[in-house]
């Protein structure tokens, strides 16, 4: 009888949590080492004679990576979305790919509604304030906010994270109006949601939060038009992706005073370039795409991740996979 060969996997960054470990321990492991993301030479050859690569939002997957490793035959994002992947180039190739929902839909739902209040009532800025020593006395005009109790929230994108914000929105005594694909009648009947048409969506809300995933279709779904269509003083809230914006656009609207602020976990690029006009905006709160950054969500999805990915290589349908067609 042969000797059982392991697979060869080839990771992309070492994750938090055990998966690594458990994956370690049954199959031939190579986890790239470095806090950056490997460069595009060394992803290519890291996956030359790798069976399996768990990858991460930052390393793209196309048609030149999948010629450049002939074995593989299991890809597997630690992410729910997958824009990074050529799917369709995985399918032709007869690649599972698997990805990561469910296990943060909450927790990026917490840090989506977080952004907004800290937008809101400018939770950053009065931090600053505080530990540059400006804080002389009480007073009644310093540093106001804007209200999220008695808004309307627009949602743009009710899947699992953007009904999670709803739910949040609610419990904040917020009105909650959302598009969708499809309409969501058993969300709107349990949180009292209104599904709108993009106009009214973006006429109506004080507060527009983005939960798309970026597809042709989505990419700069708030443009220039869009952004002129919302309500003068209203708010952004972006924990999609960069692209979902039209970010010249979105600047523009934010320093002509038209919109009240953004709060952004995601930009185009990422990393936000450091002389970004963005950067200069008061009414801009940033984060470095946290959302789903809690320590049980990302150990979580790496277990996920680890899950698809064993089951790919083991000829299984991965319990969360992206092309299951691959499998009927
Ligand atoms: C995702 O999963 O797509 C997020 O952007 C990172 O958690």
């Amino acid at each position: 009888m042969a000797p059982h060969v392991p697979p060869r996997v080839f990771v992309t960054r070492q994750l938090p949590g055990e998966a690594l470990d458990r994956l370690s321990k049954l199959v031939n492991l190579r986890v790239w080492e470095d806090e950056l993301p490997p460069p595009r030479e060394a992803l290519l050859e890291g996956v030359r004679e790798a069976d399996g690569l768990i990858t991460l939002l930052t390393d793209r997957v196309d048609g030149a990576l999948l010629a450049a490793s002939p074995s593989l035959r299991a890809v597997s994002n630690v992410a729910v979305g997958y824009d990074n992947i050529d799917v369709a180039a995985c399918t032709a190739r007869r690649v599972p790919v698997g990805n990561t929902p469910g296990v943060l839909t909450e927790t990026t739902a917490d840090f989506a509604f977080a952004l907004l209040m800290g937008l809101a009532r400018r939770v950053a800025e009065a931090d600053a304030y505080v530990r540059a020593g400006q804080w002389r006395t009480w007073s009644p005009s310093l540093l106001l906010g804007a209200d999220v109790h008695g808004t309307t929230l627009g949602i743009a994108g009710l899947g699992q994270i953007g009904a999670a914000m709803a739910r949040r929105a609610r419990g904040f005594g917020m009105r909650v109006l959302y598009v969708n694909r499809h309409p969501r009648p058993e969300l709107e009947a349990e949180l009292g949601l209104w599904r709108v048409n993009k106009a009214t969506l973006l006429a109506e809300s004080d507060f527009l939060s983005l939960h798309v995933p970026l597809t042709p279709e989505t990419r700069h779904w708030l443009g220039p038009a869009e952004l002129a269509a919302m309500k003068p003083g209203a708010m952004v809230i972006n924990t999609a992706r960069g692209t979902v914006v039209d970010q010249a656009a979105l600047i523009e609207a934010l320093a002509s005073g038209h919109l009240g602020g953004a709060a952004l976990d995601v930009t185009e690029p990422e990393p936000l370039p450091m002389d970004s006009p963005l950067l200069k905006l008061p009414n801009v709160l940033m984060a470095p795409h946290i959302a789903s950054a809690s320590h049980a969500t990302r150990g979580r999805m790496a277990s996920m991740a680890v899950d698809n990915l064993l089951a790919a290589l083991d000829g299984r349908r991965p319990p969360h996979c992206v092309n299951p067609e691959l499998f009927t």
